[in-house]
Order: C-alpha cells, then structure tokens, then sequence
C-alpha cells in the first residue's frame, strides 16, 4: 500500500483534491507501480520487514514523531511492520479532518477493536449512529449547568486534597503528585456519572482508580502492536488488566444497582437524571432503547477513563511548570489572594471559578506545552487527498498536536513557556499567536464534552494549591514525558510546605 503520490497538485487548496487524479490506487498496475517508486512521501527510512519499528520507543512515540517532523515536514509517511502511517502537522488539515466527523473520518478501527476486546467500546471508541446516541446522553451529562449544580461536590473534594497535603506537609513527606491528582479527578468522576462518594483521597483500601491505572498502559502497547499476540496467549499485564476489568465490572455493578434503587424511590428522577447513569440507565428503560448493559459498562469506564489521567496529568504538568516559575506561581498567587479575601484561602466559589484569568493562562501554557493528548489518532472513511497526497481509505493518520502547537510560525518562540502570550490584547501582540494550532481538548463534532468539569477541576484545584502552599520541587530537571495513551511526567515529587502569611 502506498500513502499518495508527489505528482498530482496542480493548484489545489489544502484539503481538496486536484484536478487531476493521475496515480489513483485504484487504476492500473502500472500505475500502482509508478506511485510506489519516485512519488512515495518523505519519511525515515526504515528496514525490510518492520519497518521503522525499531527505531521508535513507543512509550515516547509522540518525542520521536515530532523530531521527524521538524526533518520531514507536515506530512510524511512512517512504517510499523506491513502498516504505513501518514504523520500530519499542518494546521489548516488537522482542523479539516477533525471537523469531518464521524462523515469523513473516524477513530482507527483497531482502536474500536482494542476497546472493544476491553469491554470499554463507549463514547470514544464508537462511531456513525451508536456514537452520535452515546454522545447526545454524555454531552447532555456534562453540560454546564450540571456542571455548575455539581460544584459543591467538586469544593468537598478538593478540601480533603487540601487536607491531604496538609497532613504530607506537616509530616515533610514526599507527595506523589499524579497519584494524589488522579485519586482527585477518580472521586470527582465517580460523583459526577454516579452521584456516588467513593472518597480514595481518604480511604487507602482497594480502589477504582487502582484498577483504571492497568487499562491505559496496555490499551497503548496493544495499539502500538503489529501482531494481535494477546488473543492467542495472556501475558502477565494482560491478565492483571483481565483481572482489573472483572473487577471493575463487579463495582461499576454494584453503583448501577443503587442507582437503580434511587430511581425507584424517588421516581421524578426520570425526568431530570442529575448524573450521567441515571440519564443512561433511564435511557436505557425507555420504549425502544437500544442501550445495553455493556454500553452502560462502557460508557462509565469510558467517562471515568476520560476524566481520570488527563485532567489530573494537566495538573501535574501546570504545578510542575509553575515550581519551575517563581514569578508566575507569584502572580497567581495574587489573583487568588484579591478573588478570595472573604472566603477561606484559596477555596472559591463557582462564580470566583470564571475570573481567573491568570491562572486559565498558566494553564493553557502548561496544556500547549505539555498536553496530555500531543498526539491524536484518525482514518479515513474513503480515500482522500491531504496536502496534495492521496491517503488511501484506512490509513492510520498520527496527528501531531503539540508539534502544531510549539511551532514559531504559530506561537512566537513556541518553546517558551510564557502565560503572558495569553493575557495580552491581541493589538499588541508582536508575533504569531493563532488559536487554530492550539487543540488540546480536539475539535469539531468529537470536541471533548469534559472540557468545562475538567476547566473546572483545573481552577479550583490551582486555587487551593497556590493559596495554600508552597511548592518544592524534588529533583526537577529528572522529570520526563512518558506516552500510555495519554502522556504524563514520570518522576514527578514535589514537598508541601504550609505557605507562611505576613
Ligand atoms: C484536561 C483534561 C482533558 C483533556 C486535555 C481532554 C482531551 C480530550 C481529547 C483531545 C479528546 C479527543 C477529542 C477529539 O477527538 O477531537 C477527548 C475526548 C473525550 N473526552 Fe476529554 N479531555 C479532558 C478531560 C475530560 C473529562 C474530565 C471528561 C469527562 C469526565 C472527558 C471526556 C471525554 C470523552 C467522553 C471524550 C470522547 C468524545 C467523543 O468521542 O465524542 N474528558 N478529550
């Protein structure tokens, strides 16, 4: 299979095809043979049989596609085994193929078949009609006003992270900081699709988001696998994930049935659902539903999975940014200081939540430099031009987010970790700063529908942070990026100080 052919554009616009489809896949021989020689797209150049396999490290897959992609361009062609694989970062195209779904483009179908061999083909995996019925029950779940309504539960929660670090603090322990954030962002999900406290930030028994922290990182090493091996034989993370997914099933079923238990007691629940099972269960009993049980299962691991890595790594990366940034910790501070002078330090109301722009600056920097999704996965639907190249129908196509999003001709100096390129007015700007490249919640019909709780959790958890503590940096500069489906800093230990007021 070859990804296109340099021959064709005559003038055609990004994203067009031209006029002319000389070399099209699907003519002659002859011409499969031409595509295949001079025209191929540029890439690395890799071995017979596997490709360009061994020269990745998939659990830093996105570093080595972005160092590609400052020699090959916006669009070249890479090969894992049999599989080629066209790696885009051109702005205009991304914002294209995002925006033509679930019509144009779709998740890759071994994404769909992965998720599926894991019970967990939910929202995200799914695709035409059953993703567009999952999709209106999830976009409707976590709408804003449920959002707002959820705040107080979402305040509670952050209180015991407060008193987390406080007792970490006080003790001069070390504080695992994703580890904390994750039990974080698992309790506020779990209230959020089940109305259930299941409180892991204060309870150290078995917990969800132990059993959630199995899926990501073989879900990534079955994507990034050429042979299917696990459904042949069972390696040790196989089984433990098997072992993780009963598990989660067992407890996800218990909830269903108090949820269930709650919606017979008080029956007006049916016609306004406050959290996304009871919209999903009552769905499902309605006349001619076509949920099942599995989709509830899947939709709630779907949501949990979701919310759980990405907005506690987001964190994670913003507090490591900011240790690293005296002078910006400093004026969030600030912010944080005039918002609450009458509340509790750091703890603010919903209404304070949508008046921080500091903060939602420190943060959209930390997101565009350190996004925990810098590399996003499509196919398409049918054959289809890109940049002037034919891309035949279920090409894999790896689009490279963060590379978009770092580049000078986008964001002037890129590299640099600067919130101010977000709080100036755009009439005084003195370089690039083009909204279009920065994606990092994605775009168009499968734009993520946790942006506002994630937002949300971002704020209000910065707000404690810096109103509270100081941060101490442990071994800094040993902090790496690491790829498991999602990209999250591995060494990252920070001690709490209990921050002293004049
Ligand atoms: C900082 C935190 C988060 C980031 C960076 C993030 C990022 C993303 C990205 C990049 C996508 C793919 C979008 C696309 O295909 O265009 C996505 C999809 C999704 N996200 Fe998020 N997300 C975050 C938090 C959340 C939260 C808190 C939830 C819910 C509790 C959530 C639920 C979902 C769901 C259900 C999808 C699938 C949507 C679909 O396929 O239609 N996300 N997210």
């Amino acid at each position: 299979m070859s990804l296109g052919s340099r021959t064709k554009p005559d003038s055609a616009a990004p994203g067009e095809a031209p006029a002319s489809r000389g070399t099209d896949l699907s003519t002659s021989i002859d011409s499969r043979r031409i595509e295949a020689g001079a025209d191929e797209l540029p890439g690395p150049r890799g071995l017979p049989l596997i490709g360009n396999r061994h020269q990745v490290r998939f659990d830093r897959l996105h570093l080595d596609l972005e160092d590609w992609a400052g020699q090959y361009g916006p669009l070249y062609q890479i090969r894992f085994g049999p599989h080629r694989v066209a790696v885009l970062s051109d702005r205009a195209e991304i914002q294209r193929l995002l925006a033509d779904r679930p019509d144009g483009f779709r998740r890759p179908r071994y994404l769909e078949a992965a998720a599926s061999e894991m019970r967990l083909k939910g929202v995200f995996a799914a695709e035409g009609e059953d993703w567009r019925r999952q999709r209106r029950i999830v976009v409707d779940a976590l709408n804003r006003a449920r959002i707002e309504d959820f705040f107080p539960g979402l305040a509670i929660t952050v209180g015991r992270l407060q008193r987390r670090w406080e007792r970490a603090a006080d003790a001069g322990d070390l504080v695992d900081l994703c580890r904390d954030l994750m039990r974080f962002t698992v309790d506020v999900t779990t209230q959020l699709a089940f109305g259930i406290d299941i409180n892991t930030l204060e309870t150290s028994g078995p917990t969800i988001q132990r059993h959630l922290a199995k899926v990501f990182p073989v879900l990534h090493r079955r994507l990034n696998s050429s042979y299917p091996y696990w459904r042949f034989i069972r390696l040790p993370a196989d089984r433990r994930l098997d072992r993780a997914l009963d598990a989660l099933e067992i407890e996800f079923a218990a909830m269903v049935k108090t949820v269930r238990e709650r919606i017979e007691r008080e029956p007006g629940r049916r016609h306004s659902p406050r959290d996304f099972l009871e919209a999903i269960i009552i769905e499902m009993e309605a006349e001619g539903s076509r949920v099942t049980n599995e989709e509830i299962f899947a939709n709630v691991g779907n949501l949990l999975l979701a919310g759980e890595d990405t907005t506690a790594n987001t964190i994670a990366w913003t507090v490591h940014l900011l240790a690293g940034s005296p002078d910006w910790l400093d004026r969030c501070r600030r912010e944080i200081d005039s918002l609450t002078a009458s509340n509790a330090p750091g703890l603010v109301n919903f209404e304070q939540t949508q008046r921080m722009p500091v903060i939602d600056a420190v943060s959209s920097e930390s997101m565009r430099l350190k996004p925990v999704a810098p590399l996003h996965m499509l196919e398409p639907l049918n054959d289809t031009w890109i940049l002037g190249h034919r891309i035949p129908e279920g090409t894999t196509i790896f689009m490279l987010l963060r590379h978009l999003a770092t580049r000078d001709e986008h964001f002037m100096n890129g590299d640099r970790f600067d919130p101010e390129r977000w709080l100036v007015k755009p009439e005084d700007r003195r370089g690039p700063h083009d909204h279009r490249a920065f994606v990092p919640f994605g775009a168009g019909p499968r734009f993520c529908p946790g942006r506002n709780l994630a937002m949300l959790e971002i704020r209000a958890v910065l707000a404690m942070l810096c109103g509270n503590f100081d941060v101490l940096p442990v071994d800094r500069a040993g902090v790496r990026e690491q790829l498991a489906f999602t990209m999250f800093p591995t060494g990252l230990f920070v001690r709490m100080r209990r921050r002293q007021r004049p």
